[in-house]
């Protein structure tokens, strides 16, 4: 047993389906792009593990580059201000990118990512979400791929932080509430 397990309230997605889902989300993806080398941008810190499991399962050439971004404010909720901690290093222009996040919450990050890597004119920009809060969007959201849509709970895990701890965990749970509260 896994000593951060105590922390949570319930495992919501354990390693089979998150390997399972991942798998076949890989396999769609290098479907839909196997007439070009896409570039898989992952954004850090949330879609390290993510996109560490994904790029393996696509079976085709590609190339891998990394966004961070941050929101200011509270460690459980995004502050509506996001801003870039590092830039990519690939020149997407005429790439077909795929961004690679670990959640849509509000959908304010998501939105920003699309906006800004949008100016760098990619021949197209597709986004892949493992966890998709539907209920928590405060706009219009779209992505191509999504692995799992939850409940508007706190999860950890598999990536995902609270106050930059439980990314190691290899599933995903529900935070207590007393650790946030
Ligand atoms: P949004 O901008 O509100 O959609 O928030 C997206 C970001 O907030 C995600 O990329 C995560 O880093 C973080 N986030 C939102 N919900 C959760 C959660 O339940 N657990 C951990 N991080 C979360
Ligand atoms: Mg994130």
């Amino acid at each position: 047993m896994n000593k951060m397990n105590c922390d949570l309230s319930e495992v919501l997605l354990d390693e089979y389906r998150i390997q399972t889902r991942v798998r076949e989300i890989g396999l769609q993806i290098a479907h839909d792009h196997k007439d070009s080398v896409p570039v898989l941008i992952g954004i850090m810190k949330g879609g390290f593990v993510f996109l560490a499991d994904l790029c393996r399962s696509i079976t085709i050439p590609l190339e891998i580059d990394f966004l961070a971004i941050s929101s200011y404010g509270a460690e459980a909720s995004s502050s509506g201000v996001v801003k870039i901690r590092k830039d990519i290093d690939v020149d997407i222009t005429g790439r077909d990118v795929i961004v690679v996040e670990d959640i849509v919450d509000s959908g304010l990050s998501l939105q920003y990512i699309r906006e800004y890597l949008g100016k760098h004119a990619p021949a197209s920009l597709k986004v892949c979400v493992l966890l998709d809060k539907p209920a928590a969007h405060k706009m219009e959201v779209s992505f191509e791929y999504v692995g799992f849509k939850i409940g508007n709970e706190f999860v950890v895990g598999y990536g995902l932080d609270y106050n930059s701890l439980y990314r190691n965990l290899p599933y995903i749970g529900i935070l207590k509430e007393e650790i946030y509260k």
